[in-house]
């Protein structure tokens, strides 16, 4: 079986609250809406990408609790595969706990539990899967030494990576940028590793600014990986396409997810897309 992307990555279960404001230290206040979602930056882009149309599978670590039995039901309902998803009793499946204001805006504190428990032999499992992909995703929600190793694996045997290095770490070791066909981050992330915003590409190092359409956002907690996941898709399906039309794609998927409440609850299907984007 061969895959269009995999996901070597987090999965989280999200713990939203809607405010009016981010609260400050020792203060508390009052919500006006709470609810569980499917989150974690690895799942969350791995499902972008199957919703999209993309052949995925996802090699990542939950707990052996409610919230794990939970999340492989999620993946399986969003045809994501589930062979390389280990389950583990020596920590709980990780939990982010959430703060929406009402500028759409977010505050995040995650334990990553059972992620931070994928290691080498997880990837040694899922290496043939690995090697057989087009595109490889990872992020930094897991140990790090897992995430540049599963990105050397891909690397040999010739899989286009895509590496979002969130979220940042200002001490990133240099191999995650040797091992990256595609080093994608946000603003924040780019200020904290290069000390300021650039887009450029080995063959056009010209840095590009893609417009984008504006939209009312409600939420946009998720949208990186909404855009992770939708450039993924492009890469793998369609690896002829100029970098900036995927990114400009991708950026119309993302505008979408920032317009609905939640990470992967907003995140469209192929069918809720304009024709044109395939
Ligand atoms: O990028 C958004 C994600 O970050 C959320 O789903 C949350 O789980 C955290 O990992
Ligand atoms: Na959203």
């Amino acid at each position: 079986e061969s895959f269009d992307v995999v996901v070597v990555g987090s999965c989280m279960t999200d713990l939203v609250s809607q405010a009016p404001r981010l609260p400050k230290a020792g203060e508390t206040i009052h919500g006006h809406k709470f609810f569980i979602g499917f989150g974690g930056k690895g799942a969350n882009q791995c499902v972008q990408a199957a919703r999209l149309g993309a052949k995925t599978a996802m090699v990542c670590k939950v707990g052996k609790d409610v919230f794990g039995d939970n999340y492989i039901q999620n993946f399986k309902n969003n045809g994501v595969s589930t062979e390389f998803v280990g389950q583990t009793d020596k920590a709980a499946t990780g939990a982010a706990s959430i703060i929406v204001n009402d500028a759409g805006e977010n505050a995040i504190v995650i334990v990553a539990g059972a992620n931070m428990l994928l290691g080498v032999e997880e990837l040694q499992w899922a290496g043939p899967a690995m090697g057989g992909a087009k595109v490889l995703i990872c992020q930094l929600e897991i140990s790090p030494d897992t995430t540049l190793q599963a990105l050397r694996m891909a690397r040999e045997r010739k899989v286009k990576t895509i590496f979002n290095p969130a979220p940042a770490i200002s001490d990133l070791h240099p191999d995650f940028y040797r091992h990256s066909d595609i080093f994608c981050c946000n603003e924040t992330e780019a200020e904290l590793l290069t000390g300021r915003c650039v887009v450029l590409s080995l063959q056009d190092p010209a840095p590009r600014h893609v417009a984008t359409m504006p939209v009312a956002a409600l939420d946009t907690t998720g949208a990186g990986d909404s855009f992770i996941g939708a450039l993924a898709f492009y890469v793998a399906c369609y690896p002829t396409m100029p970098l900036e039309e995927m990114a400009k794609r991708a950026n119309q998927v993302a505008g979408v997810s920032v317009q609905g409440v939640g990470t992967q609850t907003s995140y469209p299907y192929r069918k809720d897309m304009p024709r044109e984007l395939f």
